[in-house]
Formats: C-alpha cells, structure tokens, sequence
C-alpha cells in the first residue's frame, strides 16, 4: 500500500469511529509497523473513556499508545525483528592507489611544468586510444606541411576567444610549440561542439593546415570521453551502498533532526518493508567531504554556525557516526570545508583534527579525490569543487542538475580540468585528478542537489547534502535537496534515493 492509500485509510478509520486526527497525531501513526492494529486498540481504549475527545492530538495518540500497548507497537519492537542482510556479508574494501599519494608540491614554476605535462601525457595517451588520432603530429611538425594538407594534433587549450564574425579561435599547446585553431564555419558540428571547450583540457583536433602551419582550420574536435561499458560489474551478495555528503556539522542550517532519522532507520529498519528491506542490505556508505561546516571558510561565517570550534565540530560528527552500526563500513573523503588543505588533490583529514572519527573502527579515512574498490566496483570518489567551473562555462549547465556537469568531467577524463578558478589544484608531479581507469561508479558532491545518471555504464551520483539552504545559496539561486540519500544496490544496479526530509 502506498503511504498516501495508508494516510486516508487510517482517517477514514478514525472518522467512521467518530475521531478526527490532528496532522501531527496522523504523522505519529503512520510510524508504526502494525498500524491496523494499533488503530484498533486504539479506538478501542478511546470508547471506553467517558470524555471522548473529538480531535486526537498527538499527545492524546502519543499518552494512550505510551500507556497501553507499548511492548507491541513501539519501534524498539520493531528492531529486534531487524536483522540486517548485510551484517552478514564480509566488507571488501582495497584502496586502488598503490602507492599512496605523496602530495609534495611547493608550487614552484618547474612544479607547475612538471604538473601540466603530466596532465598533457596521461590523456595524449587516452586519446590515441581513438583509431582517428593515432597518426596525430606535433604541432611544431605542421609547419613543414603545406596549405590545406589534412591533419590531426592533440594539445592543451590555453585561449579561447571568438571574433567579430562569431568564429572561435582557440590556441593550442604541445610540449613542440603552439597553434592558432580557427574552428570552420563549413561544419555545424565543429561549430556544435566548439561551444562545449574550455581552458586547460586535452582535446584533439582534425582539420586542415592553413597560413603555412601558422593556422589550423578544425573540422572536428575529439573528447578522450569514457568508453561504453561492455558489461557491467554487479555483487553476488545482496548489498548496496549508501552515498552521503555535505553534512555541514557546526553549521546552524545542518539538518540533525533528519540525520538522526537517517540513523533510526540504519539502526531499526523503520519505514514500509522496501525502505526497511533497503535499510537491512546497507552494507557501505560513503561520506564525499565537507563533514563539517568549518571555521573561516567564508566571510561572516561565524553567524551561520552553531558550533565554532573544529575540534567540536568534528566530535559531534563522530557522535552521529558512532551511532551507525558497525558491520556498516564507512568510507570518509575531505571537502572544501573540512580542515585540510584546499587545493586538490586533498590528502585525507588528518588524525589530530579529526580524531574522534579516528576511533572508529569501521571508518576509512581516504584523501580527496579517492579511487577504491568496493565488493569488486571501481569507485571514484570526488568532493567536486570544480562542477562551480564547469558549471560556469559550459552554458546550459548547472548545479541544480549536478550530474550533467559530471558527465561532463567523464568526458574530458579529469576531475577539474579548469585551472586557476574556484578549484585550486596543487601542482603534483603526477595529476591524480586524470581519470585514467573508468570507475564503475562515479560520486561527486559539493553541489548540495541530488543527482542520478548513468553515463556509458558508469553509475553517476551526487549525493547532495544534509544541510538547509544557506544565505550565500539564497543569493546564488541555488535550492538545496537536503536529506535524500541516494542508494546503489549492487546486486540489481538500480538507484533509489530515501527522502528524510520534507
Ligand atoms: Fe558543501
């Protein structure tokens, strides 16, 4: 029966008993399991009062139900019916990186070099994975090639500016030189997909040499992309993951009552049989940054919080954890507002500030973005500061549909592509935000808007927030999702997202 099919019922039961319910004495039944027979005992005891009331409140339902019929209809009864599936299935955690990321950087100009070839390097070699770019030139190799001679070159974009006409003109870089690439008007699809480019990424381009290798005229422009999944990777045992992010604890807008529901139901099973069922096979989840509010993150922050410590801030984070059962592994990955470094890659929160999470035994502390194998799936974890980039230059995008923007970073095989704006990236010898191996699943957060897409086999989540609007968002336009988790079952691969809010 769905929840509204329940809702009339039990009113018109109360009606034709001569009982109207108050909206919150109705919420307050509709959380027991057995509600036929709660309602029954109910009236029952209600008829043989001398004074019938003519509106049941919630302390009437609240004091009757506390007094009479407490063993059978409480949700602690509830609970010890609850046997979790997926307590008995042994976590398979290995974090994907070999060696673990040293992040080193002093930001000096050779670091930023070393960085920027790297990049360069690691996509060059996913696009020549692409049948038409294998026979790429260098672009300094395009100068001995006379006009109209047709070629392919793979490089970074380092401009992009449109003329008087309307034409782009975007400037590309190898580690040879550096080209002027005028997009042709003769192709709608050059035209089509020029509106998609921005700073910083590794394309590749098809056209014709002009100006004597002084111009490139593009007919086609070439993403690294993801390729099609043949076959998707799925669980033998019956378990799913529950993605999370973006609590903000420490802020006044975190929303701990729905949290604590969250837990309840972790911890009981409480909701109608698919949400307990759901409940019951919750075997990971993971948390994608921005645990806390923070201190100092942006002016006058200090009004918004409740909490203005970071140590407290963090205590209390772990006092909602520690509520999570314990066959339940957790996987955590720092944001933008949590206590570390800022620039990307983010080394996981470290033991001095954190350390009440520290304690517990079924957390695993990773850095920011993070790669891990969970129960056999590739996942890719990222707190997702650059989507704001994204976002801001491809039109048509925006964090209300977060998804889209991280398609979008599938495509071009990184995690931040832009350089220098929202996103800071530490220049790293090696650039852990390539995408070199397609995850099976894909979370970001950040955007504090629940999204769900599957792009060419890789399941694609945001895991929004569990926090309320905030000023800075009321004045951005943004309107949060707070309180919906969304849930991968790795058995079927389907996607489900509880609400615990309104
Ligand atoms: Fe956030």
């Amino acid at each position: 029966m769905s929840s509204l099919d329940a809702q009339e019922k039990i009113l018109t039961t109360f009606l034709s008993a001569g009982f109207q319910l108050h909206p919150e004495a109705l919420s307050h039944l509709l959380t027991n399991l057995n509600l036929n027979e709660v309602a029954e005992k109910l009236i029952k005891n209600l008829n043989t009062m001398q004074e019938k009331p003519i509106v049941l409140t919630k302390d009437i339902v609240e004091t009757i139900l506390n007094e009479q019929f407490k063993p059978t209809i409480t949700i602690q009864e509830s609970s010890s019916s609850f046997e979790p599936l997926a307590k008995k299935v042994e976590p398979r955690i290995e974090v994907l990186e070999k060696e673990k990321p040293k992040y080193s950087t002093k930001g000096t100009i050779e670091d930023f070099i070393k960085y920027f070839n790297n990049r360069y390097e690691k996509i060059k070699k996913i696009l020549l994975e692409h049948t038409n770019l294998r026979d790429a030139s260098t672009i300094s190799g395009l100068k001995a090639l006379q006009n109209s001679t047709p070629v392919k070159i793979i490089g970074l974009i380092s401009n992009i500016r449109t003329t008087a006409k309307g034409n782009k003109l975007l400037e590309i870089e190898d580690q040879t030189g550096k080209i002027t690439v005028l997009i042709s008007n003769d192709s709608e699809e050059a035209q089509e997909k020029a509106k998609h480019v921005i700073l910083d990424e590794v394309i590749g381009i098809e056209g014709t040499v002009a100006r004597n290798g002084e111009l490139l005229i593009a007919k086609d422009i070439i993403w690294p992309d993801t390729p099609v999944k043949k076959e998707q990777t799925k669980a033998e045992d019956p378990i799913c993951i529950g993605l999370l992010s973006d609590l903000h604890v420490g802020s006044k807008m975190f929303l701990k009552k729905e949290f604590e529901r969250f837990l309840k139901w972790l911890n009981t099973g409480f909701g109608n049989p698919k949400q307990k069922e759901l409940a019951s096979r919750i075997k990971y989840l993971i948390i994608a940054g921005d645990l806390v509010d923070g201190v100092g993150v942006y002016p006058d922050q200090e009004k918004e919080l409740e909490i203005s410590d970071i140590h407290q801030q963090y205590i209390e984070v772990a006092k909602l954890l520690e509520q999570i059962p314990d066959y339940i592994e957790i996987i955590i990955t720092p944001g933008n507002h949590d206590a570390i470094r800022i620039a990307e890659p983010q080394p996981p929160l470290p033991r001095d500030i954190a350390a009440p999470l520290f304690e517990l035994d079924n957390v695993h502390m990773l850095g920011n973005p993070a790669r891990v194998n969970i129960h056999g799936f590739k996942t890719l974890i990222y707190h997702g500061r650059s989507l704001d980039d994204i976002t801001s230059a491809i039109s048509g995008l925006s964090l209300s549909q977060p998804e889209l923007a991280m398609v979008e970073l599938l495509k071009r095989r990184h995690l931040a592509p832009i350089y220098g704006e929202r996103a800071l990236i530490a220049p790293e010898a090696e650039d852990l935000l390539v995408i070199d191996e397609i995850p099976d699943i894909f979370q970001a957060a950040h955007a504090h808007t629940v999204g769900l897409t599957n792009y060419r086999g890789v399941i694609t989540v945001n895991s929004g927030a569990w926090q309320s609007q905030t000023a800075y968002q009321k004045t951005q336009g943004l309107t949060p999702t707070p309180a919906r988790l969304p849930i991968v079952d790795l058995q079927s691969l389907k996607t489900t997202i509880l609400r615990f809010g309104a």
